[in-house]
């Protein structure tokens, strides 16, 4: 098992990915495992320090979250934060009460041990973060109070003969102004860990790991022409050069010119990418097809039928590699794993358990934007990195209804348009997704003289930091009549544009 400097045991809250994050940003490589984690799994990883993330819970509930004990016998430093200063409280002998009202909000920390290590060229008086309802009533024993606020007496504590410290703030996150230095203090002062971890370490350890694993077999790679399978397969090539044999299936759903933008950009790479036109194969079998889980369900067994039948030409292939991300991985092991089920639909390119390859998820520790760093890193042009994202059934689920050519026609066109403007007007960067969608519905207009009665097209742009929740971007009202003018003008077939302005929740970012 790998070794891990720094190990985050997960209770739940929130915030326990920026934990990774704000480390790592500080070159301190680190990784979030379940409170649940057995004390075998902890030790084979070899950590010089645990961290206790926040939580929802009370430590004193019929249901609280509690580690192995013996997390708090291995010796090593930790860090309690909020929910995990509560447990550190109550391990050791103090006592956690409900407060008298929720603290949320920014505080004021005092520091009252400026010499801690802990605060090291930590400003006092700086904004700190609060999200709680419990607070520390009683120290431990061997505990003292090393900053304090306004509202919480004991707003960070210490045992530190013990390297053990505790912050009811959460440092993790942005308001708290230098909690990023108190986390790095952390790792670096008090762990003695060396802040060496950065992209291009990165790629090169999975490099060597991948070439080590794959020896002089074959690694099958499905490309979609999003971020995160171009640069699994360009990661790939790298390692293996042509022992890469790197598939994609043009499903005839695809933005207009994709498939050409992706085959040039894997050219100039030298990688031979492999295309499967099974453009027409996808769209007879979707033929009356209306309702939106039976269309992707198709798409995806589809995909699974296509991409076998290309795969087993080619003879020797061991492994295959995807483009599983950490954040998959955490939601997938995590407390209460968020949205697991809302989130199924999305496995489109999932391939079933008969495939028998052994898997290559070299970016499985990765979070997305480390994933963009890491395809500029391998030379990967900026434009591809700051692509927008685009769902595994493509254009099948913008289209209201069924998928006819004529339809595709519709939103190809309107699209392009649409990214056009957007990029003209330099928002494309600012938003996390544009696109159009078909109605089906039709509506009266006028043409130079005569009525019309054709279809209407929306326009939706969101605005979002991860995909999970969004708001509708609010774009200036010019750049959306161009927009319509133009689709109105240009597209054959579409009278009327009207732009979504309904958030996630409750709605999704995709209309089907
Ligand atoms: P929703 O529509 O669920 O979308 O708010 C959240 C994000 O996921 C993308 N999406 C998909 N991606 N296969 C994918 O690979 C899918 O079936 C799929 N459906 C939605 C969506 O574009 C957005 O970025």
């Amino acid at each position: 098992m790998k070794e891990v400097p720094i190990l985050v045991l997960d209770f739940g809250s929130q915030y326990t990915q920026l934990i990774a994050r704000r480390l790592r940003e500080n070159g301190v490589y680190c990784e979030i495992v379940p409170y649940s984690e057995s004390i075998a799994n902890i030790k084979a990883k070899n950590p010089k320090g645990i961290i206790l993330s926040g939580g929802p819970a009370s430590v004193y509930a019929d249901d609280a979250y509690h580690p192995d004990p013996e997390v708090f016998e291995l010796g090593l430093p930790i860090l309690g934060i909020c929910y995990g200063m509560q447990l550190i409280t109550q391990h050791f002998g103090g006592v956690v009460i409900a407060a008298d009202h929720h603290e949320y909000g920014k505080a004021k920390l005092m520091i009252e041990k400026e010499d801690s290590l802990i605060f090291r060229d930590v400003k006092n008086g700086s904004v700190v973060w609060m999200s709680h309802g419990d607070r520390v009533d009683m120290l431990p024993d061997n505990f003292e109070m090393i900053g304090y606020s306004d509202n919480s007496p004991y707003a960070a504590i210490a045992n530190e003969a013990a390297n053990i410290y505790a912050f009811q703030f959460h440092p993790e996150v942005h308001h708290t102004e230098e909690g990023a230095k108190m986390l790095k203090n952390f790792a670096k002062h008090i762990c003695g860990v060396e802040s060496t971890w950065n992209m291009g370490s990165f790629a090169k350890e999975k490099i060597r790991e991948i070439r080590e694993k794959v020896g002089d077999k074959k690694v099958l790679c499905g490309v979609s022409g999003g971020v995160d399978s171009t640069v699994v397969a360009t990661l790939l090539h790298e390692a293996i050069g042509d022992q890469l044999v790197p598939i994609f299936v043009d499903h005839g759903l695809l933005r207009a010119g994709e498939r050409e933008q992706v085959e040039n950009m894997f050219k100039l790479h030298d990688i031979d990418l492999i295309t499967v036109d099974a453009s027409e194969e996808f769209l007879e079998k979707l033929k009356g097809v209306t309702d939106p889980e039976e269309k992707r369900k198709i798409i995806g067994e589809t995909f699974i039928r296509v991409f076998d039948r290309e795969a087993s030409k080619h003879e020797g292939i061991e492994f295959l590699a995807q483009g599983t991300l950490y954040t998959d991985v955490i939601e997938s092991v995590s407390v209460k794993g968020p949205s697991k089920t809302i989130k199924s639909h999305h496995n489109v390119g999932g391939l079933p358990d008969w495939m028998t390859f052994e898997l290559i998820e070299p970016l499985r520790e990765i979070f997305k934007d480390e994933v963009r760093e890491l395809g500029l890193e391998l030379g990967l042009p900026k434009e591809m990195i700051g692509r927008h994202p685009f769902p595994g059934p493509g254009l099948a689920i913008r289209i209201m209804g069924e998928v006819t050519p004529n339809e595709l026609r519709l939103l190809r066109e309107s699209d392009t348009i649409m990214q056009e403007e957007l990029k003209a007007s330099g928002l494309y960067d600012k938003v996390w997704q544009a696109f159009t969608v078909v109605l089906n519905v039709k509506s009266v207009g006028v043409m130079g003289d005569n009525r019309t009665y054709d279809n209407t097209v929306c326009v939706r742009m969101v605005e979002s930091v991860d995909g999970m929740t969004a708001t509708f971007a609010h774009i200036p009202h010019d750049v959306l009549e161009r927009i319509s003018t133009r689709i109105i003008n240009e597209v054959d077939g579409i009278n009327r544009v009207v732009y979504d302005i309904t958030s996630k929740p409750p709605g999704t970012i995709e209309w089907e």
